[in-house]
């Protein structure tokens, strides 16, 4: 008897890519089997982003392409889950390829809306009409349990997982689409959460990072004690197995230093921080509503690096807001300066339906402005970090191996026999060198022996 088949395409961040993994393993659960190849599907889901303009435009080119295959393949189903489900729901089964569109919150119905739509070959919706509700943490019970249920070791890189610590987002950069479509901001129960740690750690996972879109504001009230982020931290870094810990992303406006502590007490805590600065100016950080300054930020990295010495700072900054000025920008520039970021990626500001930025103030920075500012940041950004991270040459380091690099013509190193393997230190760097593939998902001592602004190359100790 054959199986149907599922094919799932993820567009989005940290948050779909989780999203996916539990629902292909629910799907599994049904007895559908996974296939990398649209074409041999039965059923191919699509994961999709709003956070920009050009995310979305991505998943609408894509449906043109599945539009086709859906001409040789009568009876394929094309189900759109996610972020941009939420934002445009009933619109996109105008769409004449579209078959089944969930948001978010249904994630856990995807798996029966999949079955109602192959056995009746009716269209399927299910999106929360208004997702920020305050009935939303009920309906938050039922995803945590899916989640808990469908919670996985066989993440996409081998030894590493994912956890979820919360959903949603109350903050509101004015720019931003997230708490539209991702809901109010809801911390999970720190039991589930450690729960989850235990079971990936006796699978065998080795790095666990917690996710959540504002991870420092994680609060959670349990018998009259309020667990925190540090408390989080503290307890599952306890548990036997976890050798690499991590959180993303964090907001510098409500950051509680009490982390920075933690971080400096705990071995197994990884000294990296990705905390987006966004912008240098104050008049832009303020009409993005951030709360803080680039005074109050700088402070806070001053802070961090005090208290924690090796830790990597990485950021995200977006270029071309409303009424950016090239003094705004010249002020971003030089808060990068001062931070001197690991990494950073950089956004040109695209404007989002009913945001607050998108009802206040025109998107009137031109496109060649945008792509001009694009590029001077991202230079000068790779220009510090490839002077930081000279000082790595000669300097022996640990590991946590990912698997073979998808670059290796534009990496070579030497002792061409061996694959080339991309391996990421605890404060994230990304370290590329040439070694046996059996040591994929395990730690390698590896010696630095050229560095460049994105990468260091080594060769095993
Ligand atoms: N919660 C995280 C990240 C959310 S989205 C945080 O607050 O840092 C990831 C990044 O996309 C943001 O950091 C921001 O730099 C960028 N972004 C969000 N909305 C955008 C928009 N409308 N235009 C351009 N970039 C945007
Ligand atoms: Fe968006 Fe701001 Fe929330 Fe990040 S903190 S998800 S940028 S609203
Ligand atoms: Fe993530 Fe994009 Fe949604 S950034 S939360 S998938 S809008």
């Amino acid at each position: 008897m054959n199986c149907r088949k599922f094919h799932l395409k993820n567009f989005g961040c940290q948050m779909n890519k989780l999203d996916s993994g539990l629902l292909a393993a629910a799907l599994a659960d049904r007895g559908l089997e996974q296939t990398e190849n649209a074409s041999d599907a039965d059923v191919v889901i699509i994961n999709t982003c709003s956070v920009r303009q050009h995310a979305e435009d991505r998943v609408l080119s894509h449906l043109g392409h599945l539009k086709h295959l859906k001409k040789s393949r009568p009876g394929l189903l094309i189900a759109v889950i996610g972020c941009m489900a939420q934002r445009l729901g009933k619109n996109l089964l105008d769409h004449d390829t579209v078959d089944i569109v969930a948001g978010p919150a249904q994630l856990p119905e995807v798996p029966d809306l999949i079955q109602n739509a192959f056995d009746t070959g009716n269209p399927q919706f299910a999106v929360t009409e208004n997702i920020r509700t305050p009935d939303a943490p009920r309906r938050q019970q039922h995803i945590d349990r899916f989640e808990f249920d469908f919670d996985s070791d066989k993440n996409h890189i081998k030894s590493q997982a994912f956890i979820r610590v919360m959903r949603g987002c109350n903050n509101f950069c004015s720019y931003c689409i997230v708490p539209y479509v991702r809901g109010p901001e809801i911390s999970r129960p720190p039991k589930i959460i450690i729960e989850q740690a235990r079971r990936l750690a006796e699978a065998g996972i080795k790095q666990i990072t917690l996710l959540g879109q504002n991870v420092n504001a994680y609060r959670f009230l349990e018998n009259g004690k309020t667990w925190t982020l540090a408390d989080l931290l503290e307890t599952i870094s306890q548990i036997e197995g976890v050798r690499w810990l991590r959180f993303i992303t964090s907001h510098p406006g409500k950051f509680d230093e009490s982390i920075l502590n933690t971080m400096a007490a705990l071995p197994s805590l990884c000294p990296y921080l990705h905390i987006p600065a966004q912008s240098g100016s104050d008049k832009i950080l303020a009409a993005m509503n951030r709360g803080y300054s680039a005074g109050q930020y700088i402070e806070l990295i001053e802070k961090a690096r005090t208290t924690v010495p090796d830790v990597a700072i990485a950021g995200d900054f977006i270029v071309g807001f409303p009424g950016e000025s090239d003094r705004d920008f010249a002020d971003t520039l030089e808060l990068v300066k001062k931070v001197r970021y690991k990494n950073c990626f950089v956004f040109k500001y695209s404007p989002r339906p009913d945001t607050a930025a998108w009802q206040l103030a025109p998107d009137n920075i031109p496109p060649e402005v945008k792509q001009q500012r694009n590029m001077q940041l991202l230079e000068l950004i790779n220009e510090i970090a490839e002077e930081d991270n000279r000082h790595f040459v000669g300097k022996t380091l640990e590991v946590l191996v990912e698997g073979p690099s998808k670059k290796s013509h534009l990496n070579a190193a030497e002792n061409e026999q061996l694959p080339q393997l991309i391996g990421r230190t605890n404060n994230d760097y990304i370290v590329v060198f040439n070694g046996p593939l059996s040591l994929t998902g395990r730690f390698a001592r590896i010696t630095i022996t050229k560095s460049s602004a994105l990468t260091l190359h080594a060769s095993v100790s």
